[in-house]
């Protein structure tokens, strides 16, 4: 297995060149990580002449090594980029795939440029803009719309092990009494605003019906982690990147997920009805899947491990995650 390392130009320039993704006279000027990631090991290779982006995934969380993650997650991402490439517009709003190789889980991708993801929307006053909302919208809205489950299941796509993943994150661990993490650490005070939620049967029960939904298969491609760390702010427009988490589910899930964002970055309340006038099929939504999905990502990023940069204090969170209560059980909001 051959093992991806900024440290070992020579090896990396051999590696790249067998297998063509390199040029015969082309060298390796710098590779370094291009921007913040967790799961995988990625790098920007600069030959002096052009750039490229090559991604490793590796049988646990690079950040975390102690932690296991699905390796074949990588091919898992191919899979979904040799896939909707077929679409115009998520073609134009995606890496181009430059290459995979399924021996060593590593992908290669067409270098979007030195682009801040959108995780700066968590500070204090920043603005995602209705036409950034729109263009993230419409390409969510293609995704769901062009491709549905074949017959039988892709079983690629399908993405089980990934789903397993983050269906621990999102709909068991957070609600765990006892699960060994201190919010105090994250903002003190945290940890006792989290109890009564941890401790709500009714809430527990309707999380974990929506977590049985999420690991249902569903009918359209998601993108499946459609949050500000996948979004790309590029001088050529807003684009997407990282679907390691896809697979054929409820489109609600995806929807819910950005949904939540805006509500944690503390966005503007319009923007909201921004997404349902650009996501065409939203008539079409189970308006109680929607809304236990959002409150669902709200809660889990307050209260459970993924932690966001979130900068807003103990009040707004307090008041977060009696949104989240309330748009899980489904009151009037
Ligand atoms: N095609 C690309 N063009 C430009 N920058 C990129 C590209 N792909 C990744 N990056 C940069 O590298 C960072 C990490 O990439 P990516 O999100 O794919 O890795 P990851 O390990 O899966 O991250 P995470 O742990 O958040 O899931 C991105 O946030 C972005 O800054
Ligand atoms: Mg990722």
């Amino acid at each position: 297995m051959f093992h991806l390392n900024a440290a070992e130009p020579q090896q990396l320039t051999e590696y790249l060149q067998e297998k063509g993704w390199l040029g015969p006279d082309e060298t390796i000027q710098t590779a370094a990580k291009p921007g913040e990631g967790n799961m995988n090991y990625v790098l920007r290779i600069d030959t002096g002449a052009r750039t490229f982006i090559v991604k490793q995934s590796r049988p646990y969380v690079e950040k975390y090594p102690q932690v296991p993650a699905p390796a074949e997650r990588v091919l898992v991402e191919g899979a979904f980029y040799r896939k909707t490439a077929s679409n115009a517009a998520i073609r134009e709003t995606m890496p181009a795939l430059l290459g995979l190789d399924p021996d060593n889980y590593i992908l290669v991708l067409e270098d979007l440029g030195e682009a801040r993801d959108f995780t700066f929307l968590y500070q204090q006053g920043a603005v995602l803009h209705p036409e950034q909302l729109t263009a993230l919208t419409t390409y969510m809205q293609a995704l769901h719309e062009s491709f549905v489950q074949p017959e039988p299941t892709d079983e690629v796509l399908a993405n089980r092990a990934m789903r397993t993943l983050n269906h621990e994150h999102i709909f068991y661990f957070p609600y765990l009494e006892d699960n060994g993490f201190d919010l105090d650490q994250v903002l003190p005070g945290l940890q006792e605003l989290s109890m009564p939620y941890r401790r709500d049967n009714d809430l527990k029960k309707r999380i974990q019906e929506l977590g049985t939904t999420y690991l249902s298969d569903g009918k359209y491609l998601l993108h499946g982690d459609y949050y500000p760390g996948s979004w790309l702010n590029t001088s050529g427009g807003v684009k997407v990147i990282d679907p390691e988490f896809c697979f054929y589910g409820h489109r609600e899930f995806d929807a819910g997920v950005l949904l939540a964002h805006l509500y944690l970055s503390e966005q503007d309340s319009g923007l909201p009805a921004v997404f349902q006038t650009a996501y065409a099929a939203y008539s079409d939504l189970n308006q109680r899947l929607l809304s236990g999905f959002t409150g669902v990502e709200i809660m889990r990023r307050l209260i459970g491990l993924a932690q966001l940069p979130l900068t807003s204090d103990l009040a707004t969170r307090r008041e977060l995650l009696a949104l989240a209560h309330q748009l899980i059980m489904n009151h009037e909001v």
